[in-house]
């Protein structure tokens, strides 16, 4: 008998039940929720893949880490097991601990970015776009081509596209850039990893225009494993090895350790140099906190200083890969369309090929929310037209983002294998009754927050 799935690299020691609401109790949520995700309870929900950042299980290492937490409000023991950590996992010698990646990102953006900048990115995720709107700037998007055809298969749809990167800086100039972002992996599109090839390309042109270069490095584990997988180079050193040789291709990262460091709340900026964080620390303070704990408590530092050592375990690696893997092999058998090949930490599915007949304009990821939700109780999110859509400032024409896709995060160590066959049936249902699915949403209410509103959104349902 072929294996088609890995087991759990783990055992159980504590549980959290969870049931299923039934289809009374999952209309009457949907309503209370304004038909937005977002406004669900966590008990409205079963199985609950709205975001893989912090929801993951932590280890009883890392349980066992919390006790050891040093509250001192300066020099805590604990910052310096974390810089110890840091140190030995990615090589950085300046830590700076925030609360997550935005905040992360905030005390970066707001030190660095100044109104009418322009940064480069292979693609940010929403958050890290809003913060670049915050302070007046821009992102550019130089992904490669392939990362918006869903079907096409490339080891490394997260690559920059080099000859895109450098037109960027040619038309805006060096002045208005004041660094470049490289995410890994792509969230935004299909959690696709980047090659340290790649990686070692943008290194260059940013040494030959002498910019920064900044790592998105929330998911940074789960890059190095596909990296050790899919890039011929690299196939005979570790994951870790692998992580440091893509860290030392950058001036500095930004993380949200919500992810791959297998907290349920941190952040993190690393830099290679005292000058660059001395420009971000004193934001840090005005935010966050004192420099070391960045708004976290010392057992919340002790937690990630322990995560940060087990997300490169190439065996917790290899069963959550291949955990998301098996959910995309048993929708792929079914014909579901999603973003290939699956990503590191969810599925992509392709709203816009699941649900051809509804225009984007009426939100078809979001459609596929709700109908997901109301099948199964399973809950995912939209990323389309209504989290990335903008206005032309000059044209006010709206412009609608090329993909429109529907996101199922699979949270660390938390669900097993069975409840992923379940998401699956779930999914399958839905796609066998895709045709009779004819309404749209509208948005009935949003704040006005550019590149946020989604999060807040009031829709309901307008037949098509
Ligand atoms: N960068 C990336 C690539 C992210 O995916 C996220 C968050 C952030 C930065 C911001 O970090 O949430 O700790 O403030 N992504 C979550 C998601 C929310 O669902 O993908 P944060």
């Amino acid at each position: 008998m072929v294996r088609r799935i890995q087991p759990e690299p783990f055992r159980i020691k504590m549980v959290e039940p969870v049931s299923i609401p039934d289809k009374a109790q999952r209309e009457e949520a949907l309503k209370r929720g304004h038909f937005n995700l977002f406004g669900l309870r966590s008990e409205d929900v079963y199985i609950d893949l709205l975001t893989d950042s912090g929801t993951g299980a932590m280890s009883k290492q890392q349980w066992a880490a919390l006790m050891r937490g040093d509250e001192a409000y300066a020099g805590a023991t604990s910052f310096y097991a974390l810089k110890e950590a840091v140190k030995d996992i990615l090589g950085f010698d300046y830590v700076i601990p925030c609360h997550q990646g935005r905040a992360a990102e905030n005390v970066t953006f707001g030190a660095l970015v100044k109104p009418g900048d322009r940064i480069p990115f292979n693609m940010p995720f929403d958050t890290t776009r809003a913060h670049i709107f915050n302070v007046g700037a821009e992102p550019v998007d130089c992904v490669i081509d392939e990362a918006y055809d869903p079907a096409k298969y490339h080891p490394f749809k997260g690559n920059v596209d080099i000859a895109k990167l450098e037109k960027a800086i040619q038309a805006y100039g060096v002045e208005r850039i004041p660094l470049i972002m490289v995410t890994i992996t792509n969230n935004s599109g299909g959690g696709q990893p980047v090659s340290l090839a790649n990686l070692r390309e943008v290194r260059k042109v940013a040494d030959k225009y002498g910019i920064p270069l900044f790592l998105d490095a929330a998911r940074m584990a789960e890059n190095a494993y596909f990296i050790k997988t899919r890039e011929e180079a690299c196939k005979d050193m570790s994951v870790a090895e692998i992580l440091k040789a893509c860290m030392d291709c950058a001036d500095a990262i930004t993380v949200s350790a919500k992810k791959d460091p297998l907290v349920n709340i941190g952040g993190l900026v690393c830099t290679r140099t005292e000058d660059l964080y001395y420009k971000i620390l004193p934001r840090v303070i005005l935010f966050e906190g004192f420099a070391t704990y960045g708004g976290l408590a010392g057992r919340d530092l002790e937690c990630l200083a322990q995560g940060l050592r087990e997300m490169v375990q190439e065996d917790y690696l290899s069963h959550r890969i291949a955990q998301v893997a098996y959910l995309g092999d048993l929708l792929d058998e079914a014909g579901v369309p999603f973003v290939k090949p699956t990503g590191g930490h969810a599925i992509f599915i392709d709203a816009a090929a699941f649900l051809p007949h509804i225009p984007q304009k009426y939100y078809p990821a979001d459609v596929l929310g709700v109908e997901v939700y109301r099948e199964g109780a399973v809950r995912g999110i939209g990323l389309g037209a209504l989290a990335f859509a903008t206005e032309d400032e000059a044209t006010g024409e709206i412009v609608y983002p090329k993909l429109e896709l529907f996101r199922l995060a699979i949270n660390r160590r938390t669900y097993t294998n069975s409840h992923m066959e379940y998401v699956a049936e779930t999914i399958i249902n839905v796609y066998k009754r895709r045709d009779s699915i004819r309404y749209g949403l509208k948005v009935d209410f949003a704040p006005a927050a550019k590149g946020l509103h989604h999060f807040l959104a009031h829709l309901s349902p307008v037949s098509l």
